[in-house]
């Protein structure tokens, strides 16, 4: 739950079509006999007109940033009214609550722009070049009178900075110091309306309706900017003004990119509003005191890129210039398909680590993973392989290889415990030489994938004993042994005696044994034998064959195991096929392998 303090303000809004003709009932509810009006030319005959018969004092010399020289001519010329009567944008509505200040009279503001302040107890005035700018609710105009048919004449160019202005307030709020629940709210719902609405405006100025979405939607943005405090991009605009005379819904449209985002400048750009400050008439020479006066970090980068209208960056721009700048490190590597696995490597690298915000703890850690994977790996323990292996990854260079050879018998991983140069045994040989066990016999055959034989192929094969160890598991054990070299006969058939494979763990004493603990996995591999089959002309297949009905088969855990490969090794009792007397039950494996 998040506590918070929002402050509502009292303030009475009529919002409507034509509702300009009803500025007189308004000013009479507030007890007004005699209007002050503050109107531009452009709208002071149609108002004049709603208030007759009143006959109000009309001052039509407003300005922008509210100088207080103007507030005071305006006084001059005020005796004897007895309520405020503002038409125009932001530079009326501040002249009124200006006056409002020093005389207490009551006002009535018409706008004609989106620029939000008549929804607002806060008035910025500028005095020898400085805008000072208060919050007090003697400034809070007491009747708001929007009239929609009086913005659709605000030409486009005006109706997109000042709309990005409104958006601006909106936009602040939610990233506002005392933003609560009611301002997030009031300002999503302001951001959503501006973004859609503007365009629509920008293509057809004079749609009612999306006049009436865009000034209702401006509303929310001022209540927004008169509830919360608003942060650097306000600040800014307000020394641009102030200080610079820079015009204020430009500046505004012009810095917000720059506080808030790309997405914005894009809109901008799109609808044709401004996008530098040096278009608006800051000369470059001002930047530094200008970024003095913000006085917050960066405020220069900030304020020299919206002098020059540059596109802003994307917060994630300086990893993606890490990345941009390893990659070209490697651009000069000569072997191209290097080139193109250490680049992705890099890229993919680097995305993991920005997208999983990798902690420098998390970092170091993996460090010492793979220190200690290099540690223990020697020629007979090779933990690397392990690892690629648990993750996956050499079944997933193995899926690669094989699955583009159609018809041919998969591939599945080889694993630390094959021995290069195995003993060569005639067919028929047993190799489990004696070990305990359920004696196998193997009977497979080899063929292209015309299914015509291959002899003379070399096979080498090996597998676990009983227990689950190879030999080289077993310093003790008088080995090699499990493991041998065959030549397939002019058949293209093998056959040899061994014993029924089971399942085992993977070595687990090392940092994947951690790893698979940590993660809750078990070390089992689904029994098997392995096959590694060389012939001339055919690319070499390395393989195994799984027993059906085994352990593990389905959370193998090196993701070996692929149908095409379980294999059912049939029980069988009595005679065998070359005669060797087996007490009690042996086991029979056929298989056809099929090769490229
Ligand atoms: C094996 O089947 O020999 C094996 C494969 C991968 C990891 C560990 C063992
Ligand atoms: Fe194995």
């Amino acid at each position: 739950m998040q506590s918070f303090v929002y402050t509502s303000q009292q303030q009475r809004v009529v919002f409507g079509a034509g509702t300009v003709t009803q500025v007189r009932a308004e000013v009479e509810r507030l007890e007004g006999k005699r209007p002050f009006l503050i109107a531009g030319p452009r709208v002071a005959d149609q108002v004049v007109a709603a208030l007759a018969p009143l006959t109000p004092i009309v001052f039509g010399a407003a300005a922008m940033h509210t100088p207080v020289e103007v507030t005071e001519r305006a006084l001059a010329a005020l005796s004897g009214a007895d309520c405020l009567v503002a038409i125009g944008g932001g530079s009326a509505t501040g002249l009124a609550k200006a006056l409002a200040l020093r005389t207490d009279l009551p006002q009535v503001v018409l706008p004609t722009t989106y620029a939000g302040s008549e929804a607002t107890s806060l008035l910025g005035e500028t005095a020898n070049g400085t805008k000072v700018t208060r919050r007090t609710p003697a400034v809070l105009p007491e009747t708001v009178l929007y009239d929609v048919d009086l913005t659709v004449g605000l030409p486009v160019p005006l109706t997109v900075t000042s709309a990005i202005n409104a958006l601006a307030h909106a936009v602040g709020a939610l990233s506002a110091p005392d933003a609560n629940p009611i301002t997030s709210t009031l300002a999503r719902d302001a951001i959503a309306g501006i973004t859609s609405a503007l365009p629509r405006v920008a293509a057809t100025p004079d749609d009612i309706e999306a006049r009436a979405d865009l000034l209702r939607a401006a509303w929310l943005a001022g209540i927004c900017l008169g509830s919360v405090t608003m942060g650097r991009h306000h600040k800014l605009a307000h020394i641009l003004g102030g200080t610079f005379g820079l015009p204020h819904s430009e500046t505004h449209t012009v810095l917000l990119p720059h506080t808030s985002g790309m997405d914005i400048f894009d809109l901008i750009s799109d609808l044709g509003g401004p996008t530098s400050l040096h278009a608006l008439g800051m000369a470059e020479a001002d930047l530094p005191r200008a970024a003095e006066l913000a006085g917050f970090a960066g405020g220069l980068a900030l304020l020299t890129d919206a002098w020059h209208g540059r596109r802003p960056a994307s917060p994630l721009a300086p990893a993606d210039r890490l990345t941009a700048e390893v990659v070209a490190s490697f651009a000069n590597t000569p072997d191209p398909r290097m080139k193109h696995l250490i680049t992705g490597l890099v890229e993919h690298l680097h995305r993991y680590v920005v997208e999983h915000d990798v902690t420098e703890a998390e970092w170091r850690r993996a460090i010492d993973f793979l220190t200690r994977t290099g540690h223990i790996t020697d020629d007979k323990r090779q933990e690397f392989i392990l690892l690629s292996d648990t993750l996956g990854v050499s079944s997933m260079v193995d899926l690669l290889t094989n699955s583009r050879i159609a018809n041919a018998t998969p591939s599945a991983v080889l694993g630390p415990f094959y021995v290069e140069g195995p003993s060569s045994r005639r067919q028929g040989f047993d190799i489990a030489a004696g070990l305990p066990g359920v004696p196998l016999w193997v009977d497979v055959v080899l063929v292209d994938r015309h299914d015509v034989p291959v002899p003379q192929a070399v096979v080498d094969v090996w597998q676990s004993n009983a227990d689950g160890f190879y030999d080289v598991q077993l310093p003790d054990l008088d080995g090699p042994v499990l493991r041998a070299r065959f030549t397939t006969d002019d058949d293209g058939r093998l056959r040899f005696w061994t014993i029924l494979p089971s399942a085992y763990p993977i070595p687990a004493d090392g940092p994947v044994g951690e790893l698979l603990e940590a993660a809750g996995r078990h070390p089992y591999r689904a029994p098997h034998v392995h096959f590694m089959i060389s012939a001339y002309g055919h690319p070499r297949l390395i393989t195994q064959l799984f027993v059906a009905g085994g352990e593990y088969l389905d959370s193998d855990t090196v993701f070996g195991v692929k149908p095409e490969l379980v294999v059912d090794f049939v029980a069988r009792s009595g005679p065998t096929p070359d005669g060797r007397v087996v007490d009690g039950p042996w086991h029979l494996l056929t298989y056809t392998f099929r090769i490229a």
